[in-house]
């Protein structure tokens, strides 16, 4: 397809993605707000609790029903499309950004796989996943839900790491949210509007209500609570490279989703005391250990540069070591710029440039060109980042960078990235 064409059609879908999502997320933390904030002393007769609320200039009341109200309302508002659009939108996404360039964003950079088959494997994992998932919350696991989420946590992680076998590591995160968002949209389509219909049902038929729906609802809706946070995280992780472009990029996924879902715990339960207080600054240290263990000081790539290199850094030696500063090991080894030019010439301007020769890119991707030397010269810590402490780019390694390209590149910069 057009890569214009591909560009705003992915602009729209994910702007319709954001927007669904922050409805359905919204109203979802609002009401687990509501339900713990509900004032439940004296309710009047009938009522579990209410609420006095001030927003937007009006001032609300909210009553909440023990069961339902004497008479049913004509008109009661049901939340589900925010979640359906959220995750059609989503699925739209895959494909656009993915699936059409799967050479590019999806398969293991290096990996021989048909794109056919790369997404064959993205879309099994989703259909599995919410197989896997349904099945063990209908098994007697259900009836204990702490060992479930044990379960379901390992599960999770099993994916992240099955798929970060085959697929680049952000096509891999992709996939573990589009697992979990999948998961979290079935729970509301397959349980919780059964069970909210069967209960509205029931109080118009005036029958009492099967408990066991309402049940499975409220478990569902509780995973769908604690997911909530790592499924926002990998919406927005393709943005740090150091997480997806780690070799263990599956186990910082996993402790990042652990301490969110420390923190939503705090907020679930802060009503009813500080007991779980001690959960947002233990998350916060974990943040701050995966900092340091995704740090590239922590884990120097090794810095090998080609005896070819080093004959032509020779040649400059003379103007290079006056303006190097004391980071240059040794005069003989420092790197020519030409080397440098020579490597982005060959491994990224195909795509990063103004413009672009690869098929899928009309203009250059996240705005960083990189034709001439004051470009290279400028964006040369995001260069680093992006080639060398990880190796995200080039995309796909499409353009078969080698680690001495990389380690070269390390070290120009290292040296000052001097144009010279
Ligand atoms: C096949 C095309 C392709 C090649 C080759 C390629 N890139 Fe990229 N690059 C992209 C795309 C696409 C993005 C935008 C990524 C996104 O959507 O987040 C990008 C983003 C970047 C960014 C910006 C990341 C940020 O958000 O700060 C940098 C820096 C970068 N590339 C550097 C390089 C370097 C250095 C090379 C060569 C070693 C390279 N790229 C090769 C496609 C390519």
């Amino acid at each position: 397809m057009d890569p214009h064409i591909t560009e705003w059609l992915n602009l729209a879908v994910r702007w319709i993605h954001m927007i669904v999502g922050i409805a359905w997320i919204g109203a979802s933390f609002y009401f687990v707000w509501l339900e713990n904030n509900l004032n439940r002393v004296n309710p009047k007769t009938g009522l579990s609790g209410d609420l006095w609320a001030i927003h937007g200039g009006g001032i609300y009341h909210l009553e909440k029903y023990k069961l339902a109200p004497p008479k049913m309302p004509e008109n009661l508002h049901w939340f589900k499309w925010e979640a359906y659009f959220t995750w059609i939108s989503g699925i739209c996404l895959l494909f656009i950004v993915y699936y059409l360039n799967a050479k590019i964003y999806l398969i293991a950079p290096g990996a021989d796989m048909a794109p056919s088959t790369a997404i064959a494997i993205g879309i099994g994992s989703l259909v599995a996943g919410w197989l896997v998932y349904d099945f063990l919350c209908d098994s007697p696991l259900g009836k204990k839900p702490a060992l479930l989420g044990l379960v379901l946590f390992l599960g999770l992680v099993g994916a992240a790491y099955g798929l970060a076998q085959v697929f680049s590591g952000r096509g891999a995160y992709i996939h573990v949210g589009a697992i979990i968002g999948t998961i979290m949209v079935g729970n509301v389509f397959r349980v919780i509007m059964p069970a909210q219909r069967g209960l509205v049902k029931a109080i118009e038929e005036n029958r009492e209500p099967d408990p066991e729906l309402p049940a499975k609802g409220l478990l569902r809706s509780r995973h769908n609570n604690y997911l909530t946070l790592p499924v926002l995280f990998i919406m927005i992780s393709n943005h740090f490279p150091s997480t997806y472009g780690s070799e263990y990029n599956w186990l910082i996924l996993a402790g990042l989703a652990v301490f969110s879902v420390l923190v939503r715990h705090y907020f679930n339960t802060r009503h009813d005391g500080q007991k779980y207080a001690w959960t947002v600054p233990v998350a916060a240290l974990g943040m701050i250990a995966l900092a340091f263990v995704t740090s590239p000081y922590a884990n120097q790539p090794s810095v090998s540069v080609t005896a070819k290199a080093a004959t032509v850094s020779n040649v400059v030696d003379s103007n290079s070591a006056s303006v190097t500063d004391s980071a240059t090991p040794s005069s003989a080894d420092a790197i020519a710029f030409a080397e440098v030019k020579d490597v982005i010439n060959n491994r990224c301007t195909e795509c990063h440039s103004a413009t672009p020769t690869n098929a899928a890119f009309r203009t250059a991707p996240a705005g960083v060109i990189l034709d001439t030397a004051e470009e290279i010269q400028t964006n040369a810590p995001r260069i680093v980042a992006q080639a060398v402490q990880t190796k995200v780019m080039p995309l796909g390694n499409l353009t078969q960078m080698t680690d001495d390209e990389r380690s070269l590149i390390g070290k120009w910069v290292q040296q000052g990235a001097l144009l010279q």
